[in-house]
C-alpha cells in the first residue's frame, strides 16, 4: 500500500501518476482537511475505472488508516509562494512534518518514507531523525524533479527524442542545486559534445531557476513533482532498482556526515539500496559543499 500525507495539488497528482503506473494497487490519500482526499480519491477512481485500471484508491483524515503501508509519501505543509525561496518555509513545515512522522513511526514503522515538503532536504532530516528509521529507508524527493527540468531543457537545445536523454542533477534541491553536464548524455554522446560551455551554463541556471517562473506564472509546482514522486514509488515497488538522485543522510559518502542531501542512490524494494559516489572536480564539489553548508545552517536553526 501506498500512502501519501498531504491531498493537495501536489499530491493528487502523486497519486494519479502512481495509480496510472500501477505502482501499487492500493493508494490511500490522508489530509487533516476534511473531505479533500475522499473527493481527490474519487475523482482519481472515476477516471480510473473509464481506463479499466484496478487501482484502489481511498481518502481519509484519519493516520490511523496508514497501517500496512510500504510507502509513506509526504507532501503535507505549506507550499512555496511566488517570491519565496524554498528555504523561507523551514519554519513553517518543520512543526508539520515533525508531527506527520511520528504518526508514521507510530503507524507505519516498517515503511518507507518519501519526504516531498520544501525545504526538502531539511525536512528529509528532520523526517529521518524524528523517524529513527534506517537511514536507506528515508530518501526524499527533489533533484528527481531538478532532473526532469534538466532534461527539459537540454531537449529544447538539441532536439532529440527526450527518451534518448540521460541527465543527471544532486546536491541541494535548493539555490546550490547541482545539475551535472559532465555526467548527462543524449544516447550516450556526452552532453560536452553537443553544446557549448556558454550554452551548458546557459541549461544549468534555467534548471536552478525555472521551480520559480512556474510559481510566478501559475502559482505552484504541481505536475512536475507530482510525476517525479511517482517515479521514486514505482522504483521501490517494482523492485526496480533505477539509479536516482534521492535525499539522503549521509554517513561519510560525498566527504559529510549528519546531514540529508541530493545524491545517486539505487532506489529498489529496500530504498536505498546503494549511493553513487561520482567523482566531482573542483567546481562541481564547491556547489555541492556549499548546498551542503546551507542544509546545515537550516537544521541547525531547528530544535530536534
Ligand atoms: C519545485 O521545485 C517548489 O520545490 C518545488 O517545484
Amino acid at each position: 500500500m501506498l500512502t501519501i500525507v498531504g491531498s493537495g495539488k501536489v499530491g493528487g497528482d502523486a497519486a494519479l501518476f502512481s495509480a496510472l503506473r500501477k505502482a501499487d494497487e492500493s493508494i490511500l490519500l490522508l489530509d487533516v482537511v476534511d473531505g479533500l482526499p475522499q473527493g481527490e480519491a474519487m475523482d482519481i477512481s472515476h477516471m480510473l475505472s473509464e481506463q479499466g485500471i484496478d487501482v484502489e484508491v481511498r481518502g481519509s483524515n484519519n493516520y490511523a488508516d496508514m497501517v500496512g503501508s510500504d510507502v509513506v509519501v509526504v507532501v503535507a505543509g505549506s507550499g512555496r509562494k511566488p517570491g519565496m525561496t524554498r528555504m523561507d518555509l523551514l519554519k513553517i513545515n518543520a512543526g508539520i512534518v515533525r508531527s506527520v512522522a511520528e504518526n508514521i513511526k507510530k503507524y507505519a514503522p516498517d515503511s518507507i518514507i518519501v519526504p516531498v515538503t520544501n525545504p526538502l532536504d531539511p525536512m528529509a532530516y528532520v523526517t529521518y531523525q524524528v523517524s529513527g528509521f534506517a537511514r536507506d529507508r528515508v530518501l526524499g524527493m527533489g533533484n528527481m524533479l531538478d532532473l526532469s527540468r534538466f532534461r527539459q531543457f537540454i531537449h529544447e537545445v538539441v532536439n532529440y527524442s527526450r527518451k534518448s536523454i540521460r541527465a543527471l542533477v544532486i546536491g541541494e534541491h535548493g539555490e546550490q542545486m547541482l545539475p551535472l553536464p559532465r555526467f548527462s548524455s543524449v544516447s550516450g554522446i556526452p552532453l560536452q559534445d553537443l553544446l557549448t560551455a556558454a550554452e551548458m551554463d546557459d541549461l544549468v541556471s534555467k534548471t536552478r531557476g525555472v521551480a520559480a517562473k512556474v510559481i510566478e506564472l501559475k502559482g505552484a509546482t504541481v505536475h512536475a513533482p507530482g510525476n517525479a514522486i511517482s517515479t521514486i514509488v514505482e522504483s521501490i515497488m517494482t523492485n526496480r532498482r533505477d539509479v536516482i538522485p534521492v535525499s539522503a543522510y549521509l554517513d561519510g559518502e560525498y566527504g559529510h556526515s549528519n546531514v540529508s542531501i541530493g545524491v545517486p542512490a539505487v532506489v529498489g524494494r529496500n530504498g536505498i539500496e546503494h549511493i553513487v559516489e561520482l567523482d566531482l572536480n573542483e567546481a562541481e564539489r564547491r556547489v555541492f559543499d556549499a548546498g551542503v553548508q546551507n542544509v546545515r545552517s537550516a537544521i541547525s536553526a531547528l530544535p530536534l
